[in-house]
């Protein structure tokens, strides 16, 4: 056909270009432009390639006979190097072009505070952006999980094989000797996503932890491996690192030997805005299609099959209550007509908040603050990342350990609080240790403390019934009391580690004194500098089948829809005491044997 006019000749060009990249493998079926897909009828229609989503669509395709979309709103990770190269993590979150650039509303907790929500807004999702700690929590959290369903399926024991398919278990950058530092038996090497300890160790600072758990043996155990299910203690840091690069669940699950797949296609820019076509079938609801939006252009995909739902914890509730699935006063009132009255949607988030405030100034400069300050050890970091992928930009620029740990439950008691936690094995804080003070001159170091078990709980709603409109999100960050007392529990806990006679030459200050704050100043404190470590979860819970409440049946599909699913962070029934995205991937994976179990 000859190129009669501009927008047919440039849209010859793209096809002419598309079918070039057929040649590099890795590029194949992500396309950029609808009009270059074959076409919008698939039996699986994906919303969102993040964590779970590309879980999702790795693992469907499998399967020859099953075809796949995933329509994913946001860029191309592709040789984006802030997205590859560890060290950068932070300079890929202070750049809003990979973000949804959303903000909370004031959080009252937060002394009115409103806070920066981060989400990718990229091709991997948050697993593209995040700070790679890779975290499994606790086998009571999991549990908890099965409990509060009534499926056993969603038990510790019973996703380990899950965790397994997830982890492709990888040897450290640097090649260190590894002995001691984790546990070969609770790790898989057969699976997809890179997990690693560090490839740098930051030598001085490490010993001086590992020799304080030695000091403080009853308080601070060492514990060899955080991951195995039973978490407390202070472990070495493991994260989604693969040869010096950040593993995303685009880069592993969409790599090479995937994407090739002829049966799935992914398409970028393509903002799902509702569920559309809706029919009633034997007191159910079914969806036609998913109406997406590309350059302001409406679109409608297809699915024969399933619609899945893997938009994150915020993008989820939005797309479901702007498709008439919500409380239903509140959807009839913004015009919005109510198909499915499931008032639990958007409801019951929660996220972990974050307290940065124990730092210390110290008597080394082996400290990240000193690569930040001098350009020359930067650019030499840089240029041994660029020549073999090793170095200390061959890790995330931060923690080199984690530390899981309970208070005293008589505490609690005391205050009239109920434990929070999933059992007697499961924390109610976690610290991180940095090997940074954010100073701008001299060295420091950070341990950030972190509420794994929030009790506040947060939402997702819409105030217009514009799907391109920002959605409404409130962390609801410490509203409850006793949120705020764990992390003020936490601080003398914490002080106390660093009272360790091996700390002694090696802390001259601390930034702030944290131990002689009232507990009125203390508290003060928190809520004037707590942040969100971007853990947002439970936004269309799981729960059991004939619960009042909830958003999910066990087997994730939607109550009182057909053919309609949701398989990402949103459907955790608790955040688990833990970083989010390894618990994300696990529900992936069994979410998908589940599609698979109602199809094959
Ligand atoms: C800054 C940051 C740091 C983090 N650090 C860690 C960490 O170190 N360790 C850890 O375990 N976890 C971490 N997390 C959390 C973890 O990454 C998330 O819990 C996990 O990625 C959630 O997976 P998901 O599939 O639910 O959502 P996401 O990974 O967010 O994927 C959702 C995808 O859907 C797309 N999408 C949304 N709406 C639409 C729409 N309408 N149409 C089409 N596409 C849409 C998004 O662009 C995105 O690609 C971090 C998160 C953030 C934001
Ligand atoms: C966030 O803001 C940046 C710059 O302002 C913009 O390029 C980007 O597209 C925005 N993200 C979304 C999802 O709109
Ligand atoms: C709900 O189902 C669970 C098992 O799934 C059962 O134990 C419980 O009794 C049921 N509750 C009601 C109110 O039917
Ligand atoms: C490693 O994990 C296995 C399985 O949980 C456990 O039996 C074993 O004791 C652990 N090894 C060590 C050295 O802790
Ligand atoms: C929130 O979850 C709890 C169980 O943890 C449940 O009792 C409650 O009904 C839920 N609320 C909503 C609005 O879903
Ligand atoms: C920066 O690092 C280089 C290389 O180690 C060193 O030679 C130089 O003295 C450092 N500069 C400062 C200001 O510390
Ligand atoms: C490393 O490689 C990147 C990208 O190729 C380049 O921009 C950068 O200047 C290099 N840096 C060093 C220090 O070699
Ligand atoms: C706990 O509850 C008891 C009984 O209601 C009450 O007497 C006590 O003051 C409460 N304690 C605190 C710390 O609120
Ligand atoms: C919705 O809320 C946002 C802020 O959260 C506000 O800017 C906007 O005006 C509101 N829109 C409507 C229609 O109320
Ligand atoms: C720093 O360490 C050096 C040598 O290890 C020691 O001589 C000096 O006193 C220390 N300084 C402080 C402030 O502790
Ligand atoms: C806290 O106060 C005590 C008593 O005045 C003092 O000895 C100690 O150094 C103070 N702690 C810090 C971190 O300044």
């Amino acid at each position: 056909m000859a190129c009669t006019s501009p927008g047919l000749c440039s849209a010859m060009f793209t096809r002419a270009l598309v079918t070039l990249a057929y040649l590099v493998p890795c590029f194949c079926k992500i396309y950029e432009n609808v009009a270059d897909l074959p076409g919008l009828s698939y039996d699986f229609v994906i919303v969102g390639g993040g964590a779970a989503g590309n879980v999702v669509a790795n693992r469907l395709t499998e399967n020859p006979k099953f075809s796949v979309l995933v329509l994913e709103a946001g860029l191309s990770n592709e040789g984006v190097i802030d997205s590859i190269v560890p060290f950068f993590d932070a300079d890929l979150l202070a750049q809003p072009i990979y973000d949804w650039n959303y903000t909370t509303v004031p959080q009252p907790g937060l002394n009115g505070r409103n806070i920066a929500i981060q989400r990718a807004f990229m091709l991997g999702g948050c697993t593209s952006h995040n700070f790679m700690v890779y975290t499994r929590g606790s086998a009571e959290d999991y549990d908890r999980f099965a409990a509060v369903t009534g499926d056993p399926g969603w038990s510790w024991d019973r996703l380990l094989p899950y965790f397994f398919k997830n982890e492709k278990w990888t040897e450290p950058a640097d090649h260190h000797d590894t002995q001691g530092q984790f546990n070969r038996t609770v790790h898989s090497t057969k699976g997809i996503n890179s997990v690693s300890l560090a490839g740098f160790q930051w030598p001085i600072f490490s010993q001086h932890v590992i020799e304080a758990t030695r000091e403080l043996p009853e308080e601070w155990p060492f514990n060899l491996d955080t991951n195995s299910g039973n978490p407390l203690g202070v472990g070495w840091l493991q994260s989604t690192i693969g040869g010096g690069k950040r593993s995303s669940s685009a880069t592993s699950y969409l790599g090479p030997q995937f994407i090739r797949r002829k049966n799935l296609h992914v398409l970028l820019h393509a903002q799902a805005t509702k569920l559309v076509n809706p029919s009633h079938i034997g007191g159910k609801v079914a969806f036609g299609g998913v109406q997406f939006s590309q350059d302001g252009v409406l679109f409608t995909a297809k699915a024969a099959k399933e619609i899945i739902l893997s938009a994150g914890a915020v993008g989820t509730p939005s797309i479901l209550l702007h498709s008439g699935i919500g409380d239903r006063t509140t959807l009839t009132s913004l015009g919005i007509k109510s198909l499915i009255h499931l008032p639990s949607v958007g409801r019951n988030a929660s996220d972990q908040p974050t307290f940065n405030a124990a730092q210390w100034l110290v008597n080394s400069t082996q400290t990240l603050d000193s690569i930040y300050q001098n350009t020359t050890l930067f650019n030499e970091a840089y240029g041994e990342w660029n020549r073999t992928h090793t170095g200390l930009f061959a890790t995330q620029g931060g923690p080199t350990h984690l530390a899981w740990l309970r208070l005293d439950p008589e505490s609690f008691a005391a205050n009239n609080f109920t434990d929070p936690s999933a059992g007697p094995n499961s924390p109610h804080f976690q610290v991180i240790f940095i090997p940074l003070g954010f100073q701008a001159t001299g060295n420091g170091i950070t341990a950030g403390i972190i509420v794994v078990n929030p009790v506040s709980r947060g939402s997702v709603t819409i105030n217009s019934s514009n799907p391109l409109d920002s959605p409404i999100v409130d962390f609801g960050f410490l509203q409850s009391e006793i949120d705020l007392f764990v992390i003020r529990q936490a601080v003398p806990k914490l002080l106390q580690f660093f009272k360790a006679s091996t700390w002694k030459n090696y802390l001259i200050a601390p930034v702030l004194d944290l131990e002689n704050l009232s507990d009125d100043a203390l508290d003060e404190l928190i809520r004037n500098s707590a942040g969100s470590i971007s853990h947002f979860v439970g936004t269309a819970a799981m729960s059991a089948r004939n619960a009042s409440y909830g958003v999910v049946d066990p087997d994730l599909l939607i109550k009182g829809a057909k053919g309609l699913r949701i398989i990402d962070a949103s459907v955790f029934p608790f955040v688990p005491s833990a970083n989010t995205q390894a618990g994300t991937y696990v529900i992936a994976e069994r979410g998908a044997d589940l599609v698979k179990a109602s199809w094959e």
